[in-house]
């Protein structure tokens, strides 16, 4: 006999918010046959840099692309050692890997999950010569600490901020603090192009360089096969900038409704002795609501948590394991366990419960109750 039952619906763990704008501008752009270094994408900077309070933005190919290129104007040479986070994304250290650069990790804050500024400044050796520093889960790190550490050893400091698009430190928006940084656009992010990423920066001199770079290292005169330098190909397309601009009108919008979704899952989490919830905003950081990661208590049986809420259709993440225990970070650097303690047991606890603009109170409350049914 064939299975009646009412099948779940399933929740997913993250999903971006699209309407009829974005499909309007991406037409627009199709029609008008510029589909690559056209008018969108010099719109979608002069707006993005408007919005987040920086001289001055350069769109590329991804957020890994934006990072890469910061590394390799940072002038990053054969085994020069940059201190950055175990708790970020693997491209955060790969983007000096890739010149050269050596991973140093530094242990983070156990309330932030960000970099701890005397863990940093404890693994500057006379070889190190710069830091990436990650505003993780939309936090902001410990911006003019981490700078004073840079300035103090003649260092130079790249932010990741891939994650923080709308995240305000000390009352100013990431990306309006004068350090280059980088921010991208995968479809979970608050706001997504697909893929692409945004470089932003306090120097027109970099600015000008970051678009010859992305661009095979052309020059801007109006010479096409005139390459002044060694160069990539990182350009971002029109049509990936038209939903750039589409995003940027409504981000607002948006980050509001990423901010009700978290105040909703606070309240339906608050009597849940096992889960602790993310760290709340104070004076100096104001979140953008990127994810929704929890901490496990010590000695929950993760694994099994995940697979049961599988079970009832609720994709959530073991959202982020710590880099420095990545494979290919252990067969190349010989990282093990007990280089960054603190790391090392937020990311053996964490979990991403499903997270975007548009999740409806109704499937939170599903969410909570399949959280709760794994963990009794
Ligand atoms: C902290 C962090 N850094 C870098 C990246 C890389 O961005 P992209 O996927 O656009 O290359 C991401 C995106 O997932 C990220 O979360």
């Amino acid at each position: 006999m064939r299975d009646t039952g009412t099948a779940v619906s399933k929740i997913p763990l993250s999903r971006p918010y699209l309407d009829e704008r974005e499909e309007e501008l991406v037409l627009d752009v199709l029609r008008s046959g510029r589909l690559s270094l056209g008018p969108a994408i010099d719109r979608f900077e002069e707006l993005f840099a408007e919005r987040v309070g920086a001289p001055y933005a350069a769109a590329v190919s991804s957020g890994t692309a934006g990072l890469h290129l910061l590394c390799h104007i940072a002038g990053v040479a054969d085994g020069d050692e940059v201190i950055t986070s175990p708790i970020a994304f693997v491209a955060t250290a790969n983007c000096f890997i890739f010149e050269g650069g050596r991973p140093v990790f530094a242990d983070v804050d156990p309330q932030t999950l960000n970099l701890e500024p005397a863990a940093v400044e404890a693994a500057v050796t006379e070889r190190t010569k710069g830091i990436v520093v990650v505003d993780m889960f939309g936090y902001p790190c410990e911006l003019d600490e981490l700078r004073a550490i840079a300035e103090r050893h003649g260092l130079w400091l790249i932010d990741d901020s891939c994650e923080a698009l709308g995240a305000e430190y000390k009352g100013s928006p990431v990306g309006s603090h004068g350090v280059s940084g980088a921010f991208g656009f995968y479809p979970n992010k608050q706001l997504t192009t697909g893929e692409g990423g945004m470089v932003t920066t306090p120097s027109e001199e970099e600015w000008e360089l970051l678009k010859s770079l992305r661009n095979q290292g052309r020059s801007y005169d109006s010479r096409w096969f005139h390459h002044v330098r060694l160069g990539f190909n990182y350009r971002i397309t029109d049509l990936q900038a038209a939903l750039g601009i589409a995003q940027l009108e409504k981000l607002d919008r948006m980050l509001s409704m990423r901010g009700d979704v978290a105040a909703r899952y606070g309240e339906l989490l608050a009597d849940v002795e096992e889960v602790e919830a993310p760290l709340a905003d104070d004076a100096e950081h104001r979140r953008s609501w990127f994810v929704y990661v929890v901490k496990l208590a010590s000695g929950i049986d993760r694994d099994a948590v995940l697979e049961r809420l599988g079970a009832q259709g609720i994709e959530a993440g073991l959202y982020v394991p710590a880099v420095h225990l990545q494979p290919y970070m252990r067969e190349r650097y010989g990282f093990a366990e007990g280089l960054c303690p603190i790391a090392e047991d937020a990311c053996s606890r964490t979990l991403a419960l499903p997270f975007f603009p548009q999740l409806t109170a109704e499937d939170q409350q599903r969410v909570v109750g399949a959280l709760k049914d794994a963990l009794a």
